[in-house]
Parts: structure tokens; sequence; C-alpha cells
């Protein structure tokens, strides 16, 4: 069976007015199916670069990500992402932040069953009531639980949480 996540020789640098900044170099990991896997290191040693380039929102400069056997060369619809910073967007309520994957990955789906689904995710991280809140209305920590809702919202097979529990 294929890993979940193959890293291959992943080597990236930040292209910068200075000049490129290294920061990770021949970088190899395997992360077999049905598997959790922690990544933990030194501020600013690169970890949320490696989310972002798993998920597919970078490319590396070198090397290769491949997720389920596939090389990655888009953002990925299986994926869900929860950031650092919450990035919730501040024109939507919470409601509406959290349905935005599945406007994505799901727009068939029926109105009243996204919504269904957001609110018991909501309600299962103590924000029923906020529904209809816009992020700024909310505390940090309400912020990060609402990202991971929508990190979850539509199921996807491979969950990415960059410090989730740090609010
Ligand atoms: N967009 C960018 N442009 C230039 N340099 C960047 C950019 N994003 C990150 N860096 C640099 O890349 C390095 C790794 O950053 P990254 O955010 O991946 O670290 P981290 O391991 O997640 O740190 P922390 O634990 O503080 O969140 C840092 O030195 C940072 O200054
Ligand atoms: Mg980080």
């Amino acid at each position: 069976m294929d890993n979940l996540i193959d890293i291959k020789g992943v080597t990236h640098a930040y292209k910068t007015k200075a000049g490129p900044f290294p920061v990770l170099k021949d970088l190899n990991i395997s992360i077999p199916q049905h598997s959790f896997c922690a990544v933990v290191g030194p501020s600013g040693c690169g970890k949320s670069t490696l989310t972002r380039l798993i998920a597919g929102l970078m490319f590396p400069d070198q090397g290769e990500v491949w997720l389920h056997g596939e090389l990655v060369k888009s953002p990925r619809k299986t994926v869900g992402m929860a950031f650092q910073n919450p990035v919730l967007l501040e024109w939507r309520t919470i409601l509406q932040n959290v349905i935005l994957p599945l406007e994505i990955v799901a727009p068939m789906m029926p109105k009243a069953q996204k919504e269904a689904r957001a609110r018991e995710l909501l309600a299962m991280v103590g924000l029923e009531g906020f529904e209809n809140k816009r992020p700024s209305e909310l505390s940090g920590g309400m912020r990060q639980r609402a990202s991971l809702c929508r990190a979850l919202v539509h199921k996807p097979d491979i969950i990415i949480l960059d410090e989730p529990f740090g609010a």
C-alpha cells in the first residue's frame, strides 16, 4: 500500500530581497496510512513551511511530496488544514467560514446539509451560539477552534494541524 505521505529529498529556500533564505534541506519523511505524526522542532526550523508544502500551497525547489502515491502539484481537496494563525475570513460569519471547504469540495451538497455539518462541529468545540459572529468578535482560542472545524468539515483523508492547541 502507498504511504499516506512521502517527503522525498525536499529542499526549499524562500526568495527574499536579500537572496534565497534556505529553510529545508534534503528532507525525507515517510508517514504510513492510518497514522498520526508529530513534527517537533525549535521556532523557525521550518515546521509551518513543511505543512504548506504537504498541502500543496507551495512547492519545493527540489524534491517531491507524494500523498497516497500521487505527486502533489496543486492544493489538495482531500487535505484539511488548520494554520498556525487561524486565517478566518472577516467578511464571512463563523458558520460561513467553516462551510467554505464544503463549497469547494462538495458544491452540489444542499446548503442545509452543509450548515448542519458545520453547526455540529461548532457545537462540539463549544461555539454554539457564535455561528453568526464575525471572526473579530471571537477570542483567539475561539477563532482557533473555528479554524479546526473548518479543517474537519469536509472529512478530509489527511488533517494537517499547525500548533492547533497554541491558544
Ligand atoms: N514567506 C516567507 N518569506 C521568507 N522567509 C520565510 C517566510 N516564511 C517563513 N520564513 C522563514 O523560514 C523559516 C521557517 O519558518 P516556519 O514558519 O516554517 O518555522 P516554524 O518551524 O513553523 O516556526 P514556529 O515554531 O515559530 O512556528 C524562518 O526562519 C522564517 O523566517
Ligand atoms: Mg510554525
